[in-house]
């Protein structure tokens, strides 16, 4: 019988059963993970291969590294996590891959792995927008979460307030029109000398400064904007620290990395608390790689207990890439029969929640 056939008796099937199992993959950047799901919230297993290591060296990822390495690692990473979880290959009912936005040979190596599991094994194939995932991680960790609410998604390529009106139906309130939140910390934590990826470095080394010794900009733009822009922030930290070296001044990384965060945070809590207050819910999420520093998850509960808002965050290792909120993102889509067909290609800088749906005011 053709692949597709099968695939609607599949479906079919699905409705009588109580226990769906999916299998989940995530190969977008320099992780690859690979976890196992089921009823969309328990996560059996969730194993990720980090290969911040070997970019290290680098400053930064190196596209072609990354997908060479995840061309070795996903069918161990893959094995481990059904072994894990305790699941027989054929005991999935479906396979979940984040298909973009991300790096194109990454994303490929995932997408390729998840077509050739789903033919052989005659299962429905759900691609993943990355950013849907990361917003999916709150559902895993809060078991009672229900849409709607507001998101902000702050990782190393996004920077998007969404407003999330239900199970896969998003509107876009607000963007950064530059650099995204992670990459600004990437970036800075360069110049700083500290190692690749910035952001836990500056997280930490932030403790033991001061905040409030260097007066950053903060981009809040016009009235009710609630666009981001990191750029600025990101250029006057560079000539500071130029500054000073020219004058052959010493400084305090620590407090320079504490003013820096405090500006970036200053930004995304007011605004995420403006857009929550305007759009009129009562329920704030946290969601994306940056998501996991503790300055602004300690700041956006003080400011949400005192606005009165309901917060919710993942923890730190389901902020950074997993593929636990590619499979829970996944089983949302398959219940409302949003699958894909063999033919699925990689879009590496197109997001669908984020690209294709309506500015909304
Ligand atoms: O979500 P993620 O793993 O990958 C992308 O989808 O981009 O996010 C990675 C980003 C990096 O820029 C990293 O520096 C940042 O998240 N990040 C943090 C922290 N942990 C990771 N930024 C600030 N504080 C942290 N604790
Ligand atoms: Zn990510």
């Amino acid at each position: 019988m053709a692949y597709f056939d099968d695939v609607k008796e599949r479906l079919e099937a699905l409705r009588h059963k109580d226990e769906i199992i999916i299998l989940g993959i995530e190969t977008s950047c320099d992780e690859t993970s690979a976890a196992v799901v089921k009823n969309g919230r328990m996560v059996l297993s969730n194993k990720i291969s980090s290969q911040v290591g070997l970019h290290r060296q680098y400053g930064g990822v190196v596209p072609e590294i990354a997908s060479r390495k995840h061309v070795e690692v996903i069918s161990p990473i893959i094995d481990q996590a059904l072994e894990e979880a305790g699941v027989g290959i054929n005991d999935l009912d479906c396979i979940a891959v984040t298909f973009g936005p991300g790096l194109v040979g990454a994303l490929l190596v995932g997408l390729s792995v998840a077509k050739a599991l789903a033919y052989a094994l005659r299962l429905p194939l759900v691609g993943v927008d990355h950013i849907e995932g990361h917003i999916s991680a709150n559902y895993i960790a809060h078991p009672q979460l229900e849409p709607p609410f507001l998101c902000l998604v702050v990782s190393g390529g996004h920077t998007h307030l969404i407003w999330v009106k239900d199970y896969g139906e998003y509107a876009l309130i607000g963007q950064t029109r530059d650099d995204a939140a992670g990459e600004a910390y990437d970036k800075v934590a360069r110049a700083l000398g500290l190692s690749y990826p910035g952001g836990p470095a500056i997280d930490s080394i932030a403790r033991q400064g001061n905040p409030e010794a260097v007066q950053f900009p903060r981009a809040y733009m016009e009235g009710d904007n609630f666009d981001f822009s990191f750029s600025g922030l990101k250029t006057a930290v560079l000539n500071y620290l130029n500054t000073l070296e020219q004058r052959d001044q010493s400084y305090s990384i620590a407090d320079i990395a504490a003013s820096f965060q405090q500006a970036v945070v200053d930004v995304l809590v007011d605004k995420t608390i403006a857009a929550a207050q305007k759009i009129g819910t009562t329920k704030i999420a946290l969601a994306g790689g940056v998501a996991a520093n503790s300055s602004l998850r300690e700041r956006m509960r003080q400011k949400a207990q005192e606005c009165g808002f309901e917060l919710y965050y993942p923890p730190p290792v389901l902020c950074t890439d997993n593929a636990a909120m590619i499979a829970c993102a996944a089983y949302y889509n398959l219940m409302k029969g949003k699958i894909h067909d063999l033919f699925l290609t990689v879009e590496p800088s197109f997001s669908n929640i984020v690209n294709g749906h309506a500015q909304c005011g």
